[in-house]
């Protein structure tokens, strides 16, 4: 394990006011969006939609890194280039989603159990052949009657820990990613106490499983009412209860959170991440980042529509997504960056 190379890369992931572009949808949850936004649903629509995203003139001015899947690192982009080239020659440092998904805990009590260890070791001495610098993990806590149980949250803090050591045993920067979901109508108090539980059990088993806190990335849900709840929160309350959250659990020695959006449109994700930095501006121990999916992708997919024709507005509705999630990560982000963008047709 090279610590050095370690820090360096967590520092550079969360570096000069910019984030990270999460694109590692599963070949089902790309499939599942594509069907929605009329695309059809085939390796060459993937292959051609992530090379869309990376071909983007600029996206290196909003992004130090992006999440790929197995299957996009292993390709070359319609010009020819592997894609962890196309984005290193934009300055964007390749990182690749190892976990195999989120399958029904034993019994089925309505939680889940990210799966993905068996063979992990291998893989990630392979993935940082083949370009990545780091890693994600995504374990998922659901908030219902009676969960998320101790048992789920043991149980997927440990693997979080387990593969976040290995990941830094082969030089690639974890990033823990353990993900209240907004399903349901819990208010944000409900949202507060379970985040608080989950990072704490998630950052007791990374101390316990030796991992480096200032050679990993924590990426966490931000802590908000339940998508149903009658009551939905203000920016500012949204920003107070997560950074109340963090600060009770995240150590100082993390160099960087980067938050995954979680179904909040973008104009949210980056309302309420401004917010934070705005409000909490050079009193933070840590970077408050993105690392979103949707929030940046969601209006570029849906104006591509699997079209050629689209590709120049789609690129430029997703570079502007992007430019508005690195002034929200500088504090300075405003709904007047959207209509500009309207304004330019
Ligand atoms: P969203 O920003 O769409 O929640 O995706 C982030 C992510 O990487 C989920 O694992």
């Amino acid at each position: 394990m090279d610590s050095a190379r370690l820090r360096q890369t967590a520092l550079a992931m969360v570096a000069n006011h910019k984030g990270l572009l999460a694109m590692d949808e599963s070949t089902p949850t790309a499939n599942k969006r594509f069907a929605a936004a009329g695309i059809p649903q085939n390796e060459q629509t993937r292959r051609a939609y992530r090379d869309l995203i990376v071909t983007t003139a600029g996206l290196g001015r909003f992004l130090n890194g992006a999440i790929l899947v197995d299957e996009t690192l292993r390709e070359q982009t319609l010009s020819g280039k592997p894609f962890p080239k196309a984005l290193a020659e934009q300055g964007i440092i390749p990182g690749i989603k190892v976990d195999s998904g989120a399958q029904p805990m034993a019994g089925d009590p309505g939680e889940k159990l990210t799966s993905g260890l068996d063979g992990l070791r291998e893989r990630l001495a392979e993935y940082a052949k083949l370009g990545a610098r780091f890693a994600k993990w995504r374990a998922v806590i659901t908030i219902g009657p009676g969960i998320p149980t101790r048992s789920c949250l043991q149980a997927n803090a440990l693997l979080l820990a387990l593969y976040a050591a290995l990941c830094q045993e082969a030089d690639l920067v974890p990033i823990v990613e353990p993900e209240v979901l907004m399903d349901g109508d819990h208010d944000l108090a409900r949202c507060t106490e379970v985040t608080e539980l989950t990072l704490h059990t998630v950052f007791h088993h990374l101390v316990t499983q030796g991992v480096m806190l200032e050679g990993m990335i924590l990426k966490p849900n931000m802590v908000v009412p339940g998508q149903r709840a009658p009551h939905q929160n203000s920016d500012e309350e949204i920003a107070d209860a997560t950074v109340r959250t963090l600060l009770r659990t995240v150590p100082p020695a993390v160099p960087g959170v980067a938050f995954l959006s979680g179904g909040q449109s973008g104009e949210q994700a980056c309302a309420r991440l401004s917010t934070m930095n705005s409000r909490y501006r050079g009193r933070l121990p840590w970077a408050l980042t993105y690392s979103f999916a949707r929030a940046i992708q969601q209006p570029a997919m849906d104006i591509w529509h699997g079209e050629d024709a689209n590709i120049p507005a789609a690129q430029k509705a997703l570079l502007h997504r992007a430019e508005c999630a690195h002034a929200a990560r500088k504090g300075e982000y405003t709904p007047a960056m959207e209509s500009d963008q309207t304004n330019e047709g």
